[in-house]
Parts: structure tokens; sequence; C-alpha cells
């Protein structure tokens, strides 16, 4: 299947940190029954829990440098080979490279990459107001997705935290890592004619019902595969 023939069910999203890639995954995940992988979950859960892999990703965490690709990879391969991917699945922050896009492409096939395009001024207004739940992973933002108690969580009423990759120092070195080893992914999914840009500004709903038309395959005014809708 191609970008702008029909509904597409294996998606990747792509765009720095930020960008607003969990908070519209989730969403787009839930209303069409697919499994939105965020691998940047998946590790902070492995870091809560204390386990091996939690141990070995927790420092390059901190710091904002990337994981190993073997640790990665092995969560993703085994994660798409449930029975809860079948019916569609949205990648969340993976692959973060070209030898992850390389890896993936022996277990998986992809049909739509979906680039968030943003302005870095605004990504950093995203990341220094956002909190979270420890205990649930709900995404909130001082801002833009206040919670109705001031610092608590809506669904079980945590005390929200700020993730520790958002201080200003972490930011800075992610958002380096992500023009440097992320950013180059755009032009290798060019290639493949995979690639449709979506237009991250604005707010969530706004960018919800343009992604919802970008992933429908209704977007007949852009043709080209990096036009923005
Ligand atoms: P990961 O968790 O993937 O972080 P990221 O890619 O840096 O992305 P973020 O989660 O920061 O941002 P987002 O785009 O999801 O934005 P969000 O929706 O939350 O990775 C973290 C770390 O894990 C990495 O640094 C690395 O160490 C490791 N890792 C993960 N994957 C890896 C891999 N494949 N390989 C190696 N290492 C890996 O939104 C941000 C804020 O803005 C929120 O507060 C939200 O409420 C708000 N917001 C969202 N949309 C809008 C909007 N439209 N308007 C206003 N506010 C908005």
């Amino acid at each position: 299947m191609t970008p702008g023939h029909g509904p597409a069910r294996h998606i990747v999203f792509l765009g720095p940190p930020g960008a607003g890639k969990g908070t519209q995954a989730a969403e787009l995940a839930r209303e069409l029954g697919f499994l939105h992988l965020s691998t940047g979950d998946l590790l902070r859960a492995a870091v809560t829990e204390g386990n091996e892999l939690g141990r070995a990703a927790d420092g390059h965490m901190r710091a904002g440098r990337l994981v190993p690709d073997d640790l990665v990879l092995a969560i993703v391969r085994e994660r798409l080979a449930r029975p809860d991917a079948a019916r569609g699945f949205i990648l969340d922050g993976f692959p973060r490279n070209l030898a992850q896009a390389r890896a993936l492409e022996a277990f998986a096939t992809l049909e739509l990459v979906v680039s968030f395009e943003i302005d870095p001024r605004l990504v950093v207004q995203r990341l220094s107001g956002r909190r979270i739940c420890p205990t649930c992973g709900t995404v909130y933002h001082l801002d833009s997705r206040p919670p109705r108690v001031a610092g608590r969580c809506d669904r079980d009423g945590s005390e929200l935290v700020q993730r520790p990759d958002d201080r200003a120092e972490a930011v800075e070195v992610r958002l380096k890592v992500y023009a440097e080893q992320t950013a180059p992914l755009l032009e290798h999914y060019r290639r493949l004619g995979l690639l449709r840009g979506v237009d991250a500004a604005g707010t969530p709903s706004e960018v919800s019902a343009r992604l919802r038309r970008l992933v429908a395959g209704a977007a007949p005014e852009a043709r080209s595969p990096t036009e923005r809708l």
C-alpha cells in the first residue's frame, strides 16, 4: 500500500523530541484499534521496574543519548510479534537511526512514515511544560493540557513529575542526537516513497485532524511525498 492510496496500517511517527508524536500516536492507535509502540515508554517502564534492560538504558536516557540498538531492537521485534500488533501498529520513537531502520525492514513492512514538522522553539516550549504521571504514563502539559487538579493525574491522582530528560541540558543533547542520527531517516524514507509530512504546530485536535486525513489516505490535495497536510 502506498501513501495516499488507502488507509495505512503499518505506520512510523518520526520527528524531534516534543513534536507531539506520543500524544497523537496514543489517540490515533486507540481510535483505530492499533498497537501504539513507544520505545521510550517501554524503556521508561523498564527503568521504573529496575530490570536488566532498565539498568542498561537508564544512564543513556537521562543524558539524552540513544540506548544501544541491540537492546531496542530486541524489544520491538518481540512486541510486534504479539497478536495485538496484527491489526496495525504505530511506531513512536522507533526507528531512530539508519541501522534500526534497516533492521526493522527485516521483520516488518511499513506503509507510511509521518514526519512531524515543527519549529524547534515550539519543541522547547512543549518539553519544558511537559509533566507525566509516573503511575499510568499519561502525558500533560502545564499550558496546553493541564490536569484538572494542579500537579495530580486525572486518572489515578498520582503526583505528576518532570521527565529527567526534559531538563535543559538533556534536551540540548536530544535535539543534537535527533539532527545527527534520526533526521537522515527522512531522506531514507523519502527515497522509499513512504514519507509524508504533517504540520505539527497548532492545537492537539488540529494536528490530529490532519493526521487522520493523512492516515486514511483521504488527502487528494497532497500528492507529493513530502507535501504537508
Ligand atoms: P522518547 O520517549 O521516544 O522521546 P522523544 O522522541 O524525544 O519524544 P518525546 O516523548 O520527548 O516527545 P513526543 O514527540 O512524543 O511529544 P509528546 O506527545 O510527549 O525517547 C526518550 C529516550 O528513550 C531517548 O532519548 C533515548 O534515550 C531512548 N529511546 C527511545 N527510543 C529509542 C530508540 N528507538 N533507540 C534508542 N534509544 C531510544 O508532547 C510533548 C509535550 O507537548 C507534552 O506535554 C504534550 O502534552 C504537549 N503537546 C503535544 N502536542 C501538542 C500540541 N499540538 N500543542 C500543544 N502542546 C502539545
